[in-house]
């Protein structure tokens, strides 16, 4: 699979917690959709748009994570997991941000290397980082 081909929601991307999961198949479909809407177009009035689309959506997610990770004490229990987690949330927010500051001075970045970027960073940080807080989560609630 090439890194900006549309992800396929399956199994292995299930973290168990049902808030996590709606979120992530939300988040899977506003990249995929990301992917269409920008083939063979060079528009950057719509990198713009999807670009704040995306980064307001995954904040909201981001948000919803951290306040499951306080409401179950994941950095008292967890310290370097959570503080990794928190800190793997800020620098997509950060990378976002950067792409749209260099949409706006002129120097866009290509759709294979935005899509690259986001579909690996959402499947690596869902596959490993968030089924590891999952896993916490399920244990505390059980
Ligand atoms: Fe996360």
């Amino acid at each position: 699979m090439q890194g900006h081909d549309p992800i396929v929601w399956n199994d292995t991307l299930v973290t168990g917690v049902d808030e996590m999961d709606d979120q992530h198949r939300i988040l899977v479909k506003t990249l995929n959709e990301a992917g269409v809407k920008l083939s063979g177009n060079r528009d950057s009035a719509l990198l713009e748009q999807i670009t704040r689309d995306l980064l307001s959506y995954a904040i909201y997610h981001f948000e919803t994570e951290e306040a499951l990770m306080e409401e179950y004490n994941y950095q008292g229990v967890h310290p370097e997991d959570a503080a990794s987690h928190a800190q793997q949330h800020r620098s997509f927010s950060a990378k976002v941000v950067a792409v749209r500051e260099g949409l706006k001075s002129g120097t866009p970045i290509s759709r294979e290397d935005l899509l690259s970027f986001l579909n690996g960073w959402l499947v690596g940080h869902i596959m490993n980082t968030d089924k590891k807080l999952a896993a916490f989560l399920i244990s505390q609630r059980a």
